[in-house]
């Protein structure tokens, strides 16, 4: 399931290399309204390519969508010698794969993330899919892009908190390998971080995730170790968007890190100091006011939620029964334990010390 992956701002030399080496019978374009607008007039792409547009955003990423990607290719001529190339975030990422991999049993389809989240994790690891009966990524299958093209130049429109979202995946990352990556991060104000300086730590964050899934493709083991900071994160996102007050997933996953942290504290002895960085990082970096955006970076959480939260971290995917919630666990940055539950008092433990590390 190897990848080839591209590291480059020369977009468009590296993509007209890919298609020149295809030698597609056709090529079509799957981009989101925002994309097609912003970034795929500057890829240098033959006249010829077929652009598919499909509406932005997450709640587009469905079966209505999918058979609108499927329809415009029957329309359009694609044969399965056809090549896609998904030019946008997580979302055009997931769904044009799935497209390309099930159209006529199977396409060949590059990738070209246009988000920070969509290159360090949507567009690298071969997993595909669409929302289902809201229900997230509910049908999908494993399909890795035959490349994908890692850049950051058409970073410069994305909005701070989708920046801040992406980042919070490469802290993860680092967490996984070892502490000095992790101290460079948030050591790092992302925000003055231009295109040619963000490229290599983009680098070293994608290659961490690939070596993973390179060693555990279908996600039978190791690679569990990626879920780290999403249990708790899934739930604080599920549950912003309860409260109408929804939070973007990275800061979610930011503040499920945090309180994974603390889990692991209280269960394997994770290192306090390095918990207590984490802690003034998210409280300087993941705010509202210092974005000058109107997110909520942490719902307004009471001691009464607590029981809604489990109770969505008991729903997660990655949990063997609904009694046990599954966790990723650090006893220090860089030695993950997969596979570790926590009981109900320790995660209420670890929420009460969320909270009051982030007030
Ligand atoms: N397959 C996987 O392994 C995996 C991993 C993580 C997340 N995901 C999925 O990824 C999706 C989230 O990805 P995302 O955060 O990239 O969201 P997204 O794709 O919805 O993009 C966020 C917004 O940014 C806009 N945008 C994209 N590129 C832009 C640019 N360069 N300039 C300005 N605006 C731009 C988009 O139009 C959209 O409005 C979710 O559907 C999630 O389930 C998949």
């Amino acid at each position: 399931m190897s990848q080839n992956l591209l590291f480059t701002n020369d977009v468009a030399t590296a993509l007209g290399n890919l298609v020149k080496d295809a030698a597609p019978a056709t090529i079509h374009v799957i981009a989101d309204e925002n994309t097609a607008r912003l970034v795929v007039p500057r890829l240098g792409l033959p006249a010829s390519a077929d652009l598919i547009t499909i509406p932005a955003g997450d709640d587009a990423k469905n079966l209505d969508t999918l058979a609108s990607i499927w329809g415009h290719l029957v329309d359009n001529g694609a044969t399965r010698r056809s090549l896609t190339v998904n030019v946008g975030g997580g979302m055009v990422t997931d769904i044009g794969g799935m497209a390309a991999a099930t159209f006529k049993r199977g396409m060949r389809f590059i990738n070209l993330p246009t988000t920070l989240l969509g290159a360090v994790d949507a567009a690298v690891g071969g997993k595909t899919g669409i929302n289902f009966r809201g229900l997230k990524n509910e049908i999908g299958v494993f399909a890795p892009a035959d490349a994908v093209i890692v850049s950051t130049r058409f970073f410069v429109t994305l909005p701070m908190h989708e920046l801040l979202s992406g980042y919070a995946e490469m802290i993860k990352h680092a967490l996984l390998t070892d502490g000095r990556e992790y101290r460079r991060l948030i050591g790092t104000d992302v925000s003055l971080t231009d295109a040619a300086g963000l490229l290599p730590m983009l680098r070293d964050s994608v290659m961490i995730k690939k070596r993973i899934v390179d060693e555990d493709p279908c996600e039978k083991g190791v690679r569990r170790a990626l879920n780290l900071g999403h249990t708790v994160g899934h739930a604080l996102e599920s549950f912003s968007h309860e409260c109408r007050s929804p939070l973007p997933h990275g800061y979610a996953v930011a503040y499920g890190l945090l309180a994974e942290m603390i889990i692991s504290h209280i269960e394997l002895g994770f290192p306090s100091s390095a918990l207590h960085e984490m802690g003034a990082f998210l409280k300087k970096t993941y705010t509202a006011s210092s974005l000058g955006i109107p997110v909520q970076p942490l719902p307004a959480i009471s001691c009464d939620d607590y029981d809604r939260l489990i109770d969505l971290m008991s729903h997660d995917k990655k949990n063997a029964t609904s009694n046990d919630i599954n966790f990723t666990l650090l006893e220090a940055p860089g030695r993950p334990v997969i596979d570790r539950t926590a009981t109900p008092a320790t995660i209420v433990a670890a929420l009460d010390i969320l909270r009051d590390m982030t007030s």
